[in-house]
Order: C-alpha cells, then sequence, then structure tokens
C-alpha cells in the first residue's frame, strides 16, 4: 500500500508530490485546540504517513494553534527529501473550535516567522493564506505573502477558501501555484474554482474530503459502490476525489494509523465512469 498509486502532481513546476496527501489539523486535540490526548500517537500517525509514500503534509499555525507544526517538526525533523510540508497563516485562534480572521500584514509576517521556527526551516516550501479577511484588502493580504516570498521565507504562494475573482485577483500580485478550498462529492461549490486550477496547471487541496460519510449512512449509492469494491465508503469518497480531476491533492485528516492506513488504501481504488455518475448523482441529491 502506498500513496504512490495516486499518481503525482508537480508543485510550482519544481516540487513532485503524490497526489494522495495527509492533512494535519487532526493530530491536533479536541477541536483542534491543545495537545492531542496521546503524543505518541500523533507522532506514529505522521510517521506512518510517510512510510506510507505520502509526501505532502498540510498544516497550519492555527491547528492547536502551534500544535500541528510543533508535532510536525518532533516527528520528522530533519525531513526526508522530497517531503512538502505547507502551512498557512491568516486565522487567529481565541478558543475550541473559534477561527477569526486575520490578514493584516503584520500579523501575516509574525505568523509566517512563528511557522519558520516551529517547522525547523530556513524557507517554507509552500505557504498558504487560510482565507481572505472582510476587514483587509485582500490585495495587502496577498502583497504581503509576495514580500515574505521576496525576502527567501516562503518558497511557493497558496491561497485557500477563495472565489474565482479572489483567485485571479491574488494571481495579479504573485504566482499562486495552489488553492485549497472545501470540496467533496456533496459540496462541489467549488467546481468553478477547480476549473481554473485544472485549466491552469495549479494544485487543488479539496478540504473535507471526507464528507461523504453523511451519504454512506443512508444505504446509497456510495454504500453499493463501496460493497462492490470490498473498500469502505471513505475510500470511494476519496477515490472519487482522485479521479475528479488530475490537479486534486486530498489531505485527509486523522489522528489514527487504523484510518490513516484505510485511506492510503484508497489511492489504489479504481472506480468506473458509470460508478463516478451515479456517485456525482448521488452527492447532487444529497444537496
Ligand atoms: N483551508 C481550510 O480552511 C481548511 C479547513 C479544514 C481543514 N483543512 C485541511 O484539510 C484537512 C482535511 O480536512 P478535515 O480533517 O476537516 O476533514 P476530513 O479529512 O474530511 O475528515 C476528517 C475526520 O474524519 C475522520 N476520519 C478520517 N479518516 C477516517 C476513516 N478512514 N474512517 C473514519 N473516520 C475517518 C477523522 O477522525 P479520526 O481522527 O478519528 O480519524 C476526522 O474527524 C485538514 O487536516 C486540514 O489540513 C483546511
Amino acid at each position: 500500500m502506498s500513496a504512490a498509486a495516486s499518481g503525482t502532481h508537480t508543485i510550482g513546476d519544481e516540487l513532485t508530490v503524490n497526489r494522495l496527501g495527509f492533512g494535519a489539523m487532526r493530530v491536533a486535540g479536541p477541536g483542534v485546540w491543545g495537545p492531542p490526548a496521546d503524543r505518541g500517537t500523533a507522532v506514529g500517525v505522521l510517521r506512518r504517513a510517510v512510510e506510507l509514500g505520502i509526501n505532502l503534509i498540510d498544516t497550519a499555525d492555527s491547528y492547536g494553534p502551534h500544535v500541528s507544526e510543533e508535532l510536525i517538526a518532533e516527528a520528522l525533523h530533519p525531513y526526508p527529501d522530497g517531503l512538502l510540508v505547507a502551512t498557512k497563516g491568516g486565522l487567529e485562534r481565541t478558543g475550541p473550535g473559534e477561527w477569526p480572521r486575520n490578514g493584516r500584514p503584520e500579523h501575516l509576517r509574525s505568523a509566517c516567522e512563528g511557522s519558520l521556527g516551529r517547522l525547523r526551516v530556513n524557507q517554507i516550501d509552500l505557504y498558504q493564506l487560510h482565507a481572505p479577511d472582510p476587514d483587509v484588502p485582500y490585495a495587502d493580504s496577498v502583497g504581503t505573502l509576495k514580500e515574505l516570498q521576496d525576502e527567501g521565507k516562503i518558497r511557493h504562494v497558496g491561497v485557500s477558501n477563495v472565489t474565482v475573482e479572489q483567485l485571479a485577483q491574488a494571481r495579479s500580485i504573485v504566482d499562486v501555484v495552489t488553492v485549497q478550498n472545501r470540496f467533496n462529492l456533496t459540496d462541489r461549490t467549488s467546481a468553478d474554482v477547480l476549473a481554473v486550477c485544472e485549466q491552469d496547471g495549479l494544485g487543488f487541496f479539496p478540504w473535507f474530503p471526507l464528507a461523504a460519510g453523511y451519504l454512506a449512512q443512508t444505504g446509497g449509492p456510495v454504500d453499493e459502490i463501496a460493497a462492490r469494491h470490498d473498500a469502505t465508503p471513505g475510500q470511494v469518497a476519496l477515490a472519487w476525489l482522485l479521479q475528479r480531476s488530475a490537479v486534486m491533492l486530498p489531505i485527509p485528516g486523522t489522528g489514527s494509523v487504523a484510518h490513516l492506513e484505510e485511506n492510503v488504501a484508497a489511492a489504489e481504488l479504481e472506480l468506473g465512469d458509470e460508478e463516478l455518475e451515479q456517485l456525482e448523482a448521488a452527492g447532487d441529491a444529497a444537496t
């Protein structure tokens, strides 16, 4: 079993990764707040992810806050060649489940500095603006990432939670190589953003990739197709994402080695064209 079965995508014309990655939000404590119940388990999940061929890990300063980045460094630094750790800045944490946006230039600068220190690197390979802040001109936030790139602190820039218009605005300021938006079988509202990414070869991280669990509970088509392939509904949801687009880079998150292994095995699952259509129809019906 290996994430390599998902195929590869090259980020920014130079960083080639296996398309099935890992979202490191869930290695923090409940509510993505504080340390995990068992630090050893969290470190073990991160190490097992890399053993299983995952070389794309997504995190953010706000996960914990700081806990996810610290665990990644504890588990994996010095990083093996070819491992891309992508982080994000632009949100604050004021309590469990609270994520106020802060896209002010001074905040983004200090967030980036903090991530460099916690990840123990001199340059972040992929730094993503977590979300537009309605109280700050988007151009000011994106412009700060451009400055950080010019200063060598960031190698590549990504954006997250954007509309087609915001993506175009960001790309008028800096070379954007990835987008991270919510996207799954039952929520394809970002299909227009994905289409831009496909057309221009930008990587697309669909967050919340496993929300199809909702469909699985109904005894509906996800269940049936999963049974046909001797797979779980979550694996079908991930396989659908991987087959939906060549630029799709799913980052399912978990704090459990067993779930991680189940998710990586989805890279080997091949769905037929008819099954893909059935799944999309079911996704439409559920929304
Ligand atoms: N840009 C953004 O605004 C944004 C927002 C949210 C998330 N993200 C990123 O996207 C990543 C993925 O999103 P997500 O974690 O919210 O959603 P997800 O991957 O769709 O779902 C994760 C949830 O599903 C459970 N799970 C994972 N694998 C499972 C399996 N095989 N069987 C049963 N349950 C399973 C996990 O619990 P267990 O721990 O118990 O397995 C966790 O509660 C995050 O880690 C983060 O890196 C980005």
